[in-house]
């Protein structure tokens, strides 16, 4: 059995004078013990709702949920022992220290006076915090913030780490950082549950990537199987000026298996082709006939955004808009 299992999990949250909303529709999910999963998905997708429901901060209104067998609704206060939760937004009290946060949470987890204060400790040093350990939080940037959430969540030592975005906001090193932070935890035996947005994140640290959208999973596996299922290789084209788009979707029509995909600025189109260097070549003899002028021409094989365009129809990119444009009415 994973140590992780949901099983059919729904949540409708129907706020007042609105269309109800499937926030988990049906949603399964399973991670073996000492293993990342990811859980890959747009804004809204549900991936902070799953988190609550498996860390039971929330009850669904249906499905199940258990950690190392035990039944995640039914018994929420063996759950809470074994699990650490590091959500979306950082849950620090901002008047005290990094330090004095990191104590707390062990006293309140009883782990007793010197037990509590060496943990801190030890914590404040693995993430690299011992300069800013007696400094108030609200004197933190966002990614001093981030760390000391995380490290909150080891206090205990939990079996299970739930990570709810663990690296939005970071800067390109501390991303990295916060990877071999998480990389470690889970050589020592943790078992990781994490959600992203980031295609690049699933790929680097996850075993296995449930990928969701509108609350259930439309794709399962590994990084490498979730690209080999959108299949083939990739030409793109980077265009001087987007008034040669559609002259250049034209001509990618010809070559390519599949429709060929624009970005938002519509100065990048993409398709997938059979054979590449054969398919580049044919392109770019056609849009030279037809005076199209590039920044930049390629192949390249699937990313897992082209699985998630695959899938859903949409761009990360798009779907973020839509989302952005929702919270701005
Ligand atoms: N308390 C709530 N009341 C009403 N609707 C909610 C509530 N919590 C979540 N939702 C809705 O449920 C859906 C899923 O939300 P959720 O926070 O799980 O998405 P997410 O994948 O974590 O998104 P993000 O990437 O933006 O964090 C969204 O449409 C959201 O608006
Ligand atoms: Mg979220």
């Amino acid at each position: 059995m994973n140590f992780v299992e949901a099983v059919g999990l729904t949540k409708t949250y129907t706020p007042k004078g609105a269309e109800p909303v499937h926030a988990l529709d049906g949603l399964d999910l399973s991670v073996p013990r000492g293993t990342i999963t990811a859980i890959l998905g747009p804004n809204g997708a549900g991936k902070t709702t799953a988190v609550k429901v498996l860390t039971t901060l929330i009850i669904p209104d249906s499905g199940t949920a258990t950690i190392g067998g035990i039944d995640v609704v039914k018994r929420p206060d063996d759950i809470r022992p074994i699990i650490g939760v590091s959500g979306q937004y950082a849950a620090v009290d901002e008047n005290l220290t990094g330090f004095e946060n990191l104590d707390m949470v062990g006293r309140l987890y009883h782990l007793g006076a010197k037990a509590s204060r060496a943990r801190a400790k030890e914590l404040i040093e693995l993430f690299d915090l011992t300069e800013a350990m007696n400094r108030p939080v609200k004197g933190f940037s966002g990614g001093m913030r981030r760390r000391i959430d995380l490290a909150g969540a080891l206090v205990t030592q939990p079996e299970v780490l739930f990570l709810d975005e663990p690296t939005t906001g970071l800067d390109p090193r501390s991303r990295l950082g916060m990877w071999d932070i998480i990389r470690s935890l889970v050589s020592q035996g943790t078992t990781v549950l994490l959600t992203t947005q980031y295609l690049e994140e699933a790929d680097q640290l996850a075993d296995d990537i449930s990928v969701i959208d509108g609350g259930r999973v439309i794709a399962r596996g590994t990084a490498d199987e979730l690209k080999a299922s959108v299949g083939g290789q990739r030409v793109e084209l980077n265009l001087v000026t987007p008034d040669d788009t559609a002259a250049t979707v034209e001509v990618l029509r010809r070559y390519g298996n599949a429709e060929p995909a624009v970005s938002n600025d519509a100065r990048t189109v993409t398709v997938s082709v059979a054979r590449g260097p054969e398919a580049l070549q044919l392109v770019l003899r056609d849009l030279e006939q037809r005076n199209v002028a590039l920044y930049d021409a390629g192949m390249r094989r699937p990313t897992l955004d082209d699985v998630f365009l695959r899938l859903t129809g949409r761009t990360t990119e798009e779907t973020d808009s839509e989302e952005s444009k929702e919270k701005a009415r």
